[in-house]
């Protein structure tokens, strides 16, 4: 087995709270900056003028990429591995409220759609109704599914094998049907990261890596790099790649 492959990780055993508190617990402008390019991105994808099946890849314990893609989806699917993020994913969904954080980052999807979006009063019943969590990995993705698919800090941030991060990258972009949407951010220039005294691989990509992967199975790249910075700001960051891109109709 490669080193630092996916396969060789705890991931059953990610302690989703302490992830979520490190990461989310005090929302960061990076987050901010990330959401409100997602949202606009969401906002015009193609198909336009109706609403859309969407998956997002990896979810873990983050629901702002399920509150980005909202106010556009029929249906949203939570595609993620570990059985401990899915538990927490439900619990998170039962509540009876939106935790603080996640009210934050709704208020920037809020501002980033444009006027005349049906936003919901209340995301976190909307979420509940149109959300399905299924535990999967991304490397068995069925093919030309979903008419968008968004993926946050995934395929460079569940392995240290390059040709995994190509697999997970093609998966991503291929469950989407041809000519589907695909939203995405990446972890750049990052090295691997603990969570609650657990190690967790992320593979240091850069920007021309992620393009190079990308550009042969899309069309419409649009790549915007987010604070970048040359110290680590949070365990394993040091900034990050947003990615929109539509599938190419034509197989790649
Ligand atoms: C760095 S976390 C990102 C979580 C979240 N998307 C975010 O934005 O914070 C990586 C996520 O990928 C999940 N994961 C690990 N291996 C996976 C696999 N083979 N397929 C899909 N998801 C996987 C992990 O359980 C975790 O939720």
């Amino acid at each position: 087995m490669a080193t630092r492959a996916n396969a060789g990780y705890g991931w059953d055993s990610f302690d989703s709270e302490s992830y979520f508190q490190h990461y989310y617990g005090e929302p960061h402008v990076d987050d901010e900056v990330v959401v409100g390019l997602a949202s606009r991105a969401i906002a015009r994808a193609q198909p336009f003028g109706r609403d859309l099946e969407t998956v997002d890849i990896g979810t873990g314990p983050n629901l702002f990429p399920l509150l980005c893609a909202l106010p556009r989806a029929r249906r949203l699917t939570a595609w993620e591995f570990s059985s401990s993020n899915v538990a927490w994913l439900e619990g998170e969904l039962a509540a009876r409220s939106l935790r603080p954080q996640w009210a934050h980052f709704w208020n920037v999807v809020e501002r980033s759609y444009p006027p005349g979006s049906r936003l919901a009063s209340d995301p976190l019943a909307v979420l509940r109704e149109r959300a399905e969590i299924r535990q999967g990995s991304v490397f068995d993705l069925p093919e030309a599914t979903w008419d968008l698919a968004t993926m946050f800090f995934c395929a460079e941030s569940i392995t240290g094998d390059d040709r995994e991060f190509e697999r997970a990258c093609t998966r991503f972009v291929r469950c989407v049907k041809p000519g589907g949407s695909l939203v995405g951010a990446f972890l750049v220039g990052s090295s691997d990261y603990e969570v609650a005294g657990r190690p967790f691989p992320i593979l240091d990509v850069s920007p021309d890596r992620i393009r190079e992967v990308l550009e042969p199975m899309v069309r419409d790249l649009e790549m915007e790099t987010i604070g970048l910075v040359d110290r680590e700001i949070r365990s394993g960051y040091s900034g990050m790649l947003f990615a929109s891109a539509v599938r190419r109709e034509a197989a790649a």
